[in-house]
């Protein structure tokens, strides 16, 4: 069968992968209500369509962090992708360079930041869990900068694991032939199966429940990376998120796996723009699943936006070239939205070819 979008590889990856792995990946917290609706929402937002504009030639480069991309489409962090293909992050990080575009390595990853490295030029951001030993996180940050990554990404809404059904009915671990490369030689490579979900165990023993704003500055004093703190979903947050000096922030539910009933991605996005008043960068994950989403997401004042599970669906189903053409699709698509919408460019996408539900319907919106 012929692929035509990014969503067809999910049926394919439902057939080929274990129901433990498939239920990881594709899972959401409790009542998978934000689930549903990191997808629904997008749908609820329509477009304004420019006509006559002569777009003969249009262009879907920008940049992210000073960094050029292809576009404005970026891999977010998913854990173990081994256990999707035994490329795994690795097919991962060739996909990416060859779309020209920025792959996010996961803590949890089973490769590690020097195997990513060792694949070849990229760009390529650092997703960090803070471990309650500090030490570790001053090492998995230094090998991170030695092997060339451009960023941190710092993820903050996770003190504790969401609760996924799923996994804790399959008994989740991790397949005893991977690890979790990064930790490997320090004794937390390893996710044992318990007698619940064995992540959540394995978070509640390693990952740093007393996080707080005041590590956000600690981490620049080990760092001179730029950080991007992910997790973001509030004004409040995004207001502190700059005062904290970070370099940007990714408004994420974590793909609907942490606090069920939390907005779908979409539906945040605007409240934390207007608070960063373009001091920062805002960027978006949780559902993107259609050109057309990115283009809302910009239009609304994202910088671009993350992929996560179409990532680990199409590494199932074809490894390197199934990521590849996600990443051509999404690309394609997106070039298709803007020229049928009058966009030339990234820059010309505004918030005036869009209209959402909370625009006042009998006020012209603003030109
Ligand atoms: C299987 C899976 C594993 C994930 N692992 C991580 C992780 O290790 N670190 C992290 O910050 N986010 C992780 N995420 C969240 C993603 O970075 C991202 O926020 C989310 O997948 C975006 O939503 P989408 O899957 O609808 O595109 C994971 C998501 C999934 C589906």
């Amino acid at each position: 069968m012929e692929i035509t979008n990014v969503m067809e590889y999910e049926t394919i990856a439902r057939e080929k992968l274990p129901k433990m792995v498939y239920d990881y990946y594709a899972s959401g917290a409790e009542d998978q209500w934000t689930l549903q609706e990191n997808r629904n929402a997008f749908s609820r937002i329509l477009f304004r369509p420019r006509i006559l504009i002569d777009v003969s030639s249009i262009d879907t480069t920008t940049t992210t962090l000073g960094f050029k991309v292809s576009m404005p489409i970026m891999i977010a962090p998913t854990a173990m992708q081994k256990m999707a293909h035994p490329e795994g992050e690795l097919a991962t990080a060739r996909a990416a360079s060859a779309a020209g575009t920025i792959m996010t390595l996961s803590s949890w990853g089973t490769s590690s930041v020097e195997e990513i490295a060792s694949t070849g030029p990229g760009i390529r951001f650092f997703q960090l869990y803070v471990c309650k030993d500090r030490n570790v996180v001053i090492q998995l940050v230094k090998r991170a900068e030695r092997a060339g990554f451009k960023a941190i990404v710092l993820t903050v809404d996770t003190p504790r694991l969401g609760r996924r059904e799923a996994d804790i009915k399959n008994r989740f671990a991790l397949p005893s032939n991977l690890t979790l490369k990064n930790f490997e030689g320090l004794d937390l490579g390893k996710i044992d199966r318990t007698n619940d979900s064995g992540l959540a165990s394995y978070v509640a023993d390693q990952v740093d429940q007393s996080l707080s704003w005041k590590d956000v500055k600690w981490l620049q004093t080990i760092t001179r990376l730029p950080i991007l703190v992910k997790g973001v979903i509030t004004a409040e947050d995004a207001r502190l998120v700059v005062q904290a000096g970070a370099a940007g922030v990714i408004v994420s539910n974590h793909g609907a796996r942490q606090l069920d009933y939390v907005p779908a991605t979409i539906m945040s996005l605007e409240e934390v723009v207007k608070a960063v008043q373009g001091k920062v960068p805002v960027f978006l994950d949780g559902g993107v699943r259609r050109g057309t989403d990115v283009f809302k997401a910009l239009a609304l004042g994202a910088s671009g936006v993350f992929i996560g599970r179409p990532v680990l669906f199409s590494l199932a189903a074809d490894g390197e070239a199934g990521v590849r053409k996600v990443l051509q699709m999404l690309h394609d698509e997106l070039e298709l939205t803007m020229a049928l919408s009058g966009c030339r460019s990234i820059k010309e996408i505004t918030r005036a070819h869009v209209v959402t539900p909370w625009d006042n319907p009998h006020v012209a919106p603003r030109l």
